[in-house]
């Protein structure tokens, strides 16, 4: 260990209660993996010290502001839920604490919102979701019911999968937004749907709320007439055995599954399951490359708040999922889409992939990256 070891404080703010507690704790899993793998010979020791989001924004706001003033710590990472992002945003910003988005993929952090001091590691609701409208209207797929949480992903989400649709030719003939973290019974919407005319239903669920969704898709009998197609958080590797066989032909995009293939994954799903006794999900690698951006920060010589702010920045790696870089006009992570279909396989359910879209950058969607101001 060099004689001027730096000790990095680390604030890691994700929910640990409500219905993305299990995301959360993916998430850190996949955070501390990170730590353990990368961290070792960086010279540097990281104390870690979390706060539970809930899913409330006011709440995460407070535990934000804890870390920031009373913890002084020198980097924040986490944060789930769009709605979270979009409170803690100008108090991270005004703060000059350097924040690593480690899954909420609100379009504005790296939109007309963004800052140098956010950087993601996850995704953009866009970036997820666009590609999608043209590859579904490439199917023949021509009219599109669509469903998800009333909150800000829910919005975004389906707003990008419609740009991509509806460019493609497709036609939007439905559209419902569910009261988030509160519907139980999602039968007046499914009624809704099978009456709208719809050749098939889009949708962003996640956690908790997509477990009860895609259950009461296939029990409301949708499955063989109305195919359900979405954002792939809804059938996830971290809760499909949950959802069973109702979740079976379920066709998704998303920026990881665990069934890519290349010698990182190999190793990330090996070394992940032995620490956790699961498949790793989308929430456990954006949480290991989390922590592998900021040891790569770190061993790159930044040692505070502002020097790690520009140096997360430039962080570039080959990791499970192919390689990441960060795209420097809206600190959005650059990476490929992947489509694919929930199957059957011979340890439960598996994900089959169908296509992989090429990364493309978002739209700069308003952002004009200011400069870090001090150091
Ligand atoms: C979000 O709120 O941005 C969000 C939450 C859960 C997901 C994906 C996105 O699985």
């Amino acid at each position: 260990v060099p004689a001027t070891a730096e000790d990095i404080k680390v604030g890691l703010l994700l929910p640990f209660s409500g219905v993305y507690a299990a995301l959360g704790n993916d998430i850190e899993a996949g955070f501390q993996l990170g730590l353990e793998q990368f961290g070792a010979d960086s010279g540097a020791t990281f104390e870690v010290i979390r706060e539970d989001t809930e899913v409330k924004p006011p709440v995460a706001l407070g535990r934000a502001k804890k870390l920031i003033l009373q913890d002084k710590v020198d980097v924040m990472a986490g944060i789930v839920s769009s709605g979270v992002l979009g409170a803690v945003r100008d108090m991270v910003h005004g703060a000059g604490v350097p924040l690593i988005v480690a899954n909420a993929g609100n379009d504005e952090a790296t939109g007309a919102a963004c800052s140098p001091y956010i950087t993601r590691m996850s995704f953009s609701n866009g970036q997820v979701n666009r590609p999608m409208g043209a590859w579904l209207a490439g199917q023949g797929v021509q009219k599109v019911f669509t469903l998800a949480p009333d909150y800000a992903a829910g919005r975004q989400m389906i707003d990008a999968f419609t740009t991509g649709f509806t460019a493609a030719g497709g036609e939007i003939v439905g559209q419902e937004f569910t009261p988030f973290q509160k519907t139980q019974d999602f039968g007046p919407y499914l009624a809704k749907a099978q009456a709208s005319g719809a050749d098939a239903v889009y949708v962003f669920y996640a956690g908790g709320e997509a477990i009860s969704f895609v259950k009461q898709y296939d029990s409301f009998g949708l499955k063989a007439d109305l195919p359900l197609y979405g954002a792939g958080f809804l059938t996830s590797p971290l809760y499909v055995n949950a959802e069973g066989p109702a979740a079976e032909g379920v066709i998704t995009a998303l920026h990881y599954v665990p069934t890519i293939e290349n010698a990182e994954n190999a190793a990330f799903a090996k070394a992940f399951t032995a620490a956790t006794g699961r498949v790793p999900s989308e929430y456990a690698v954006q949480g290991f490359d989390t922590a592998r951006a900021l040891v790569e920060a770190v061993k790159a010589g930044a040692t505070d708040r502002d020097s790690l702010a520009n140096a997360l920045r430039q962080v570039r790696f080959d990791g499970p999922r192919g390689t990441l870089a960060i795209d420097p006009a809206t600190n959005n992570l650059l990476q490929p889409i992947y489509v694919y279909e929930t199957v059957a396989g011979e340890a439960g359910l598996t994900q089959k992939v169908l296509a992989q879209l090429p990364a493309e950058a978002d739209p700069l969607n308003g952002c004009a990256m200011p400069a870090v101001t001090t150091n």
